[in-house]
């Protein structure tokens, strides 16, 4: 879905498409020279890095192996909760394996601070992240955060796997939502 058809849902873009892209590809040229001669896993975090993980993966010219996490950290609501849950774990272990974690945002950090040492703790040769969004602003921990598309405000974002309520996951960019959406 696109700018056009949201309308007044959202208030400023962070993103657009070609911009997302062309960062993750960036990205993917540090990630092909920091793991070659490596195996690489990637770790996506659900549901919100689908995208992320689906676009940064195309354009990765290697090989590598994918498995998923849910996890939940947020209500339905706008605010971090802290309480982090594993809702689906991962199907392989990951002993001895290089793990790229892939996620859509770094809020607090929390879940991905959470995240990182549970996964160190099962014996990764090594943990690593690349997130799409990061908000310096809102860190309550510091993660170590190793590949970062775009750091911005602390403001309610969504599209391109980012949601409100379930909904705007599906739009190809990353837009800043209007206040009157939820206040
Ligand atoms: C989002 C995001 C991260 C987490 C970041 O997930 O994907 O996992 O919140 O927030 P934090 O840094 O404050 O911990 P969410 O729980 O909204 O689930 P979703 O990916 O299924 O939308």
């Amino acid at each position: 879905m696109d700018l056009a058809t949201t309308g007044t849902d959202i208030e400023k873009v962070i993103a657009t498409h070609d911009q997302i892209n062309q960062r993750l590809a960036e990205i993917a040229r540090d990630v092909e020279r920091d793991y070659e001669g490596r195996d690489l896993l990637l770790i996506g975090v659900l549901k919100g890095a689908v995208m992320t993980v689906a676009d940064f993966a195309r354009t990765l010219q290697r090989h590598v192996e994918m498995d998923w996490m849910a996890v939940s950290s947020y209500g339905s609501g706008t605010k971090s909760s802290g309480v982090v849950r594993i809702l689906k774990d991962l199907d392989r272990d990951i002993t001895n394996r290089h793990v790229l974690i892939v996620e859509d945002i770094v809020d607090t950090g929390l879940t991905l601070g959470w995240l990182k040492a549970n996964l160190e703790s099962r014996g990764a040769a090594s943990v690593e992240i690349l997130t799409m969004l990061r908000k310096p602003e809102a860190a309550k921990v510091d993660v170590d955060v190793k590949y970062v598309g775009f750091d911005i405000p602390t403001e309610f974002v969504v599209g391109y796997g980012l949601d409100f309520d379930e909904k705007y996951r599906n739009l190809d960019f990353i837009g800043v939502l209007a206040k009157h959406m939820y206040e």
